[in-house]
């Protein structure tokens, strides 16, 4: 492989090492070398959120981070969080408020809005949208997650 370089580094929990192209994309590394196709490729230049994944506890695009970049640190995606239970409440206000039809931007919504929820802090529903402007949905449109999202929010108490 050109330019190729080995790589450490901890996803959903697990320890993984692998050799990697030095120009692939995290969020490709992650759907092509590990089978983890939550995480969606829209626009591929940072613009749709559709391939948000956290890396060392921040949310980041994946088309826009190398997966070399990622060496050392920890990467989870929807995959992991949802086996963690971490997105429960919020896949569960989804279901319930219809925040969804083809699923595409979901997983990354998803992760947006549990960067969020961990924060534990009351906000407006502007505020939410704009924490979600990111975030592209082509058919949903953005009531319906903004009113999943605003129930988990306000539900913590
Ligand atoms: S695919 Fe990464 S932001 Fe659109
Ligand atoms: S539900 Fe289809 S793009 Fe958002």
């Amino acid at each position: 492989m050109e330019h190729a370089l080995d790589i450490a580094l901890t996803v959903n929990g697990t320890q993984v090492r692998r050799r990697v192209a030095a120009r692939q994309h995290l969020v490709d590394f992650l759907r092509e070398e590990l089978g983890l196709t939550g995480s969606h490729l829209g626009c591929e230049h940072g613009v749709c959120g559709a391939c948000t994944v956290r890396v060392n506890g921040e949310i980041v695009r994946g088309c826009l981070m190398l997966a070399v970049q990622a060496n050392g640190g920890r990467v989870e995606t929807v995959e992991g969080l949802s086996e963690s239970g971490e997105l429960a409440a919020l896949q569960k206000s989804f279901h319930e408020k219809n925040a969804l039809q083809c699923g595409f931007c979901t997983p990354g919504m998803l992760m947006a809005a549990q960067d969020l929820v961990r924060q534990k802090v009351r906000l407006s529903r502007e505020q939410i949208r704009t924490h979600l402007s990111g975030n592209y949905c082509r058919c949903t449109g953005y009531q319906a997650i903004v009113d999943a999202i605003e129930e988990v929010l306000n539900g913590q108490g």
